[in-house]
């Protein structure tokens, strides 16, 4: 019989992809995936500790399976990601029912691990940071992974840039690019199975190739993609504002398969702020790159993230903020409550700023943003927008969904042979966080 595995995500879009990998890494030794926990003989979480209330989830997800432990000793629990870095062997001590711990760099030893649990019932984990060259080596091609038009592709791991109140540098280590050589073998790989979208994703996509003298860069890198026959849309993930080069905000009146959205996260709207985060911009630094972009695209969309209540943060510091919301007029925004991470330089600070107050600034912040948001996204009613068939829609039998250039959900009736094509559709009603529409 067929052993079973039950795995969660939690995170960011590295996580997505560490997941694939982990399924296909599981697949080798005889394991498949199942949505029914219940049953299953492995059951994995892939955890993220970007924030508190992130990691409160994976401890409270890890608290619902003790029973299943209980009821059948045989079963499998293990930890990835990087809570999972963050602990450590820490993790086992806390949770004795918990047998193994994988961190980010050692999801290749995933299946070995697996394979000791069940035949010697050891408790194990491997937290250890790779060096450089092991990483590039083990960096998987993940075009033999099939399915889906639209797939993300990592082009760096990790991150140097330590903002004060950032964990992911220490939770994913030093930033690595992979060769472009190999970037360009796998889309071309996606592209032949039929693959119409791809995003570029990395902590940073911005500094791509910068560590290494005979790596071309991020903006470079755009321009040989989008020469790969078959792909008609290309978005990355994420940028660093203080890394959008000139070069790179070319890119977009260039190339005409580069979509109409950018995320661009800012933090903050206050420089003394933005200074303490270790951020490399100001505010004026970050506005003047926005009207940039705005005259190489006029009709891009930005998103962006923010922080709300980092130490010492005053009124002052809030009311620049919700101006710098009210200015560039984001199509949307994720709003964070400041949570101090262990190891980074600002948790070294007072987090002065009381959970009244942050609320209270954040629902200013997110009633601004609602109102802009819904400005934005209703300005497409009545327009018809091509939009790239990803799928089934959840909700209703011959329903289809995909996405427009801007990034946003539609939903819309249509027959199976349309997933993988552009088609035209008029869009009907907008609604929090996808639109409706009809195919013309
Ligand atoms: N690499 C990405 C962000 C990764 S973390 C970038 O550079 O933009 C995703 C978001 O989580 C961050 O943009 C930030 O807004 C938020 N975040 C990170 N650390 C946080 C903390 N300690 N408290 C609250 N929000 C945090
Ligand atoms: Fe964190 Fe800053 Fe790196 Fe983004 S760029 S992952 S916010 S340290
Ligand atoms: Fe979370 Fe790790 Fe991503 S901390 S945001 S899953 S890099």
């Amino acid at each position: 019989m067929n052993k079973t595995f039950f795995l969660e995500t939690f995170g960011c879009q590295m996580n997505v992809v560490d997941s694939e990998r982990i399924c296909h890494l599981l697949a080798e030794i005889g394991y498949y995936r199942t949505e029914h926990v219940d049953n299953a003989n492995l059951i994995l979480l892939n955890t993220c500790s970007v924030r508190d209330k992130a990691e409160r989830k994976v401890y409270g997800h890890l608290g619902s399976f003790k029973p299943l432990k209980s009821a059948n000793p045989e079963l499998i629990i293990g930890v990835g990601g990087c809570v999972a870095q963050q602990e450590g062997e820490q993790l086992l001590t806390n949770i004795p029912f918990l047998d193994l711990v994988f961190g980010t760099h050692n999801i290749h030893k995933l299946p070995a691990m697996v394979t000791a649990v069940e035949q010697d019932r050891v408790r194990c984990h491997e937290t250890d940071f790779l060096d450089r060259e092991t990483r590039l080596q083990l960096w998987p091609n993940r075009a033999d992974i099939s399915g889906g038009v639209t797939r993300f592709v990592t082009i760096m791991q990790g991150c140097d840039n330590f903002c004060s109140f950032c964990i992911v540098p220490h939770v994913r280590g030093r930033e690595i690019s992979r060769p472009s050589t190999e970037i360009i073998r796998e889309i071309e790989g996606l592209a032949a199975q039929g693959v119409k979208e791809v995003t570029l994703i990395g902590q940073n996509v911005n500094s791509y190739g910068g560590k290494d003298e005979t790596e071309i860069s991020f903006a470079e890198l755009l321009r040989k993609v989008a020469l790969v026959e078959g792909i008609e849309r290309l978005r990355f993930t994420t940028s660093h504002p203080k890394d959008l080069s000139d070069d790179l905000i070319a890119t977009f009146s260039e190339i005409d398969t580069l979509c109409n959205h950018l995320h661009l996260p800012v933090q903050c709207g206050s420089s003394p702020i933005l200074k303490r985060m270790n951020r490399g911009y100001t505010r004026e630094d970050y506005l003047k790159k926005v009207a940039k972009l705005r005259q190489a695209r006029p009709d891009i969309r930005l998103t962006s993230d923010i922080i709300v209540g980092f130490p010492g943060e005053t009124k002052e510091d809030a009311a620049a903020t919700l101006s710098l919301i009210e200015q560039v007029r984001y199509a949307d925004l994720y709003l964070f409550q400041y949570s101090p991470r262990p190891g980074t330089a600002a948790a070294a600070l007072v987090d002065d700023i009381s959970k009244a107050v942050k609320q209270e600034r954040f629902d200013r912040m997110l009633a601004m943003q609602r109102t802009i948001s819904q400005e934005v996204w209703n300005a497409d009613v009545g327009t018809t927008l091509p939009v790239l068939v990803e799928g089934h829609g959840r909700q209703k039998s011959g329903q289809l969904f995909g996405r427009t250039t801007w990034n946003r959900i539609v939903n819309f009736t249509g027959d199976d042979p349309l997933i993988g094509s552009v088609q035209p559709v008029r869009i009907i009603k907008s609604l929090k966080n996808s639109q409706l529409g009809e195919l013309l």
